[in-house]
């Protein structure tokens, strides 16, 4: 049998409230560009994540670990709903049609369609674990969650879907360690997204500045963008940790779950948590 751990969870549903939202939810332009992009950029990026683990259903690694299968369809249910979610969240913001002329869509769908399921996987992988990383750099370290000039119903989408984010991280990883353990792959991977990925969210950046400021867009977007990079520079070690095939978020150190334990508990969803790691667990329900 091929073993596999990852942390028990369920999708929490909360109810949100998007009436009489203020556009200028955030005082901070760059942060509140960067958010709103990663808002627009959700509903695609996930939905390209669901098909890449839901392939692995019928895969022996699924099969011999019966609980695998409960926590893939945990997995699609938070993600399902972090697309609606988003979706509303986008439309309040009057952003959306931003989404409608980005390239994104394409860009996710041809993956899906070019790329092997093994592929798919370690791109999901990989940006379960960049998703990871900037809650962490620019959520949680920046304290950007407890600025109180925040609209708190912004922020509560975004504290929902990030402690979920990081809840189910360990699925994608964990599955792909205990399916390939080559570099090659990764670093495949990494390459994807570095040129296929990432291009197109710069583009949802550069596109919602210039919806906000017509004339100076090309100025703010090279500011901002600039400013959110200082952030990345702190995590160049947890980023890499991708190529670690031996990284566990469980095990113990910063970049692990106590730490995100201690961070669920400060936003208001702590709970039990269950590692899960062999064919004898249940879920509890
Ligand atoms: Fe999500
Ligand atoms: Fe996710």
């Amino acid at each position: 049998m091929n073993h596999i751990k990852s942390i028990a969870f369920t999708s929490k549903q909360p109810e949100f409230d998007f009436n009489n939202i203020d556009s200028k939810w955030c005082q901070s332009r760059h942060l509140r560009v960067f958010w709103e992009a990663v808002s627009l950029i959700t509903p695609e990026a996930e939905k390209y994540i669901m098909r890449s683990v839901r392939a692995y259903l019928n895969e022996p690694i699924v099969k011999e670990n019966p609980w695998l299968e409960e926590l893939i369809e945990e997995f699609n249910a938070q993600e399902r709903e972090h697309t609606t979610i988003h979706t509303e969240l986008n439309k309040s913001l009057d952003i959306h049609t931003i989404a409608l002329r980005s390239k994104l869509e394409d860009t996710m769908r041809t993956l899906t369609k070019t790329q092997s399921k093994l592929d798919n996987l370690a791109l999901t992988a990989a940006l379960e674990h960049l998703f990871y990383s900037v809650i962490k750099l620019t959520f949680i370290d920046t304290n950007f969650y407890r600025d109180p000039t925040l609209d708190p119903k912004v922020l509560k989408v975004f504290m929902w879907h990030w402690c979920e984010e990081l809840e189910h991280h360990s699925v994608s990883i964990n599955l792909l360690s205990a399916v390939d353990k080559s570099y090659k792959t990764r670093i495949h991977a990494a390459y994807k997204m570095l040129w296929d990925f990432i291009p197109a969210c710069t583009d949802i950046i550069i596109a919602i500045e210039r919806h906000y400021s017509p004339k100076y867009y090309r100025y703010n977007a090279a500011v901002d963008i600039a400013k959110i990079i200082g952030y990345f520079r702190k995590g160049v070690g947890v980023s890499a940790k991708y190529f670690d095939m031996k990284y566990d978020i469980i095990d113990a150190g910063e970049w692990t779950w106590p730490y995100i334990e201690e961070w669920r508990e400060n936003i208001g969803f702590a709970g039990p948590v269950e590692i899960i790691q062999s064919d004898d667990f249940r879920m509890a329900r």
